[in-house]
C-alpha cells in the first residue's frame, strides 16, 4: 500500500500529464493549420507549398505519368491568385517554377492538353522561379562532400539504383550517425533496417507517402526511440527530439559514403503504428518517428525535387538587447 504522501505524489504526476497534454491539445488546436483563429495568409503560405511540392515530388521520379496533378495545378494556380501572382514569397516563385518544368517536361513529350494551355497563360511574363527541379547528371559528388558542401549537397533521392545497401555499409553510416547528439547521451534512438522486397512494399503501404518511388526501394531503415528512456510529462516530446537529430545524421552520414536517402513522415494513427511495429518486428515500448529510405542512388538522369528554401530573414528572429 503507497503512504498518503506518495499517492499524492502519484496524483500529482497523473495531474501534471493531463495539463501537460491539455496544453499542448490547446496551443495546436488554436494555432494549426485548419485553425479558424490562424491566419488566412498564414495558412496559405503553407498551403502553397505543401500543394506545389506534390508536383515538384512528380516532376522528381524516374519516369513521371504525363498530365498527373491535374487537381494539384489547379489548386496551385487557385492559390497564387489568391495570394498575390506578383509576389516575391518564396510559396509564389516555388510554385511558378514548379508549374514552369510542368509545362516545359510535357511540351518536350509533345502532349497537347487544355490544362497545359490554362499553365502557359497562367506564366505569361513570369520570370523563372525557384520550384522545379534539381539535376544531378554526374550522380553524388566525391570531391563536393570532401570540399565542405555535404549539407548543402544532400537532398531527399526517390531515385534509386535496384542494388540493396549491403550490411558493411549500413554499419558504417550507423556508426558516423551515432555522433548525434542526445540528451544526457540516453541514445535511445533505435534504426531498424529492412531489404527484403516484400516487408518493404508492405510498410511502406502503411507509411503511404512514397506511392510514385514504392517500388524502387531496395533498402528502408525505421527510426524509433525507446520510451524507457523518457519519464514526466515535461519530457514527453523529447524522444522525437534526439530522433530526430539522429535521423539527420544519418541522412548527411549515408551521403558521406555516397548513399542517397528520402526521409518519410510517419504521422499515423496509433492503429497503423502497431500495424508497423508488427510487420516491422518492432518492440511494443518504442515510438516510431520516420522511416528513410535509402539506397545507392540511380546512375542515369538522377534528378530530385527542387525544394526551394525560404529566404534566412523568415526564419531567424535576432532579439537586440534592451
Ligand atoms: C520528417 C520528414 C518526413 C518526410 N516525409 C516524406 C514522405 O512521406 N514522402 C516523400 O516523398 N518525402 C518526404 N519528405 C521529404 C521532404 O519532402 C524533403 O525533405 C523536403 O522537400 C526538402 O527537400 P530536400 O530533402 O531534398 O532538401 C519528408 C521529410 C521529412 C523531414
Amino acid at each position: 500500500m503507497p503512504s498518503i504522501t506518495q499517492a499524492l505524489s502519484q496524483i500529482g504526476k497523473a495531474t501534471l500529464f493531463a495539463t501537460e497534454f491539455a496544453q499542448d491539445l490547446y496551443l495546436y488546436a488554436k494555432y494549426c493549420g485548419i485553425s479558424p483563429f490562424q491566419s488566412g495568409k498564414k495558412k496559405l503560405y503553407y498551403k502553397m507549398i505543401i500543394e506545389t511540392h506534390a508536383i515538384e515530388k512528380g516532376l522528381s521520379l524516374a519516369n513521371p505519368r504525363m498530365l498527373f496533378g491535374r487537381q494539384k495545378i489547379t489548386t496551385v494556380m487557385r492559390y497564387v491568385r489568391r495570394y498575390g501572382i506578383n509576389s516575391n514569397d518564396m510559396p509564389v516563385q516555388m510554385a511558378i517554377g514548379a508549374l514552369q518544368t510542368y509545362l516545359a517536361a510535357h511540351r518536350a513529350a509533345g502532349i497537347t492538353d487544355p490544362m497545359l494551355d490554362d499553365i502557359e497563360t497562367f506564366l505569361i511574363d513570369r520570370r523563372t522561379g525557384s520550384g522545379g527541379l534539381r539535376h544531378f547528371p554526374a550522380g553524388l559528388l566525391q570531391q563536393d562532400i570532401s570540399g565542405g558542401l555535404l549539407l548543402a549537397r544532400r537532398f531527399s533521392c526517390r531515385m534509386f539504383a535496384q542494388k540493396p545497401v549491403d550490411r558493411e555499409t549500413l554499419e558504417r553510416i550507423v556508426a558516423l550517425a551515432q555522433t548525434a547528439p542526445s540528451q544526457c547521451n540516453r541514445q535511445a534512438t533505435k534504426v531498424t533496417f529492412y531489404s527484403d522486397r516484400k516487408l518493404i512494399a508492405e510498410l511502406l503501404s502503411l507509411q503511404a507517402g512514397a506511392s510514385g518511388f514504392s517500388e524502387n526501394v531496395t533498402s528502408l531503415l525505421v527510426v524509433s526511440y525507446d520510451l524507457a528512456a523518457w519519464g514526466g510529462a515535461q519530457q514527453r516530446n523529447q524522444g522525437y527530439v534526439d530522433a530526430s537529430l539522429f535521423a539527420m545524421n544519418f541522412m548527411l552520414a549515408a551521403y558521406a559514403v555516397g548513399v542517397a536517402t528520402c526521409p518519410l513522415n510517419l504521422a499515423v494513427r496509433h492503429g497503423v503504428e502497431r500495424r508497423i511495429k508488427r510487420a516491422g518486428s518492432i518492440p511494443d515500448d518504442q515510438r516510431l518517428v520516420m522511416m528513410i529510405a535509402l539506397g545507392w542512388p540511380a546512375s542515369d538522369g538522377l534528378k530530385a525535387a527542387a525544394s526551394p528554401r525560404r529566404p534566412v530573414s523568415e526564419i531567424l528572429t535576432v532579439v537586440e538587447g534592451v
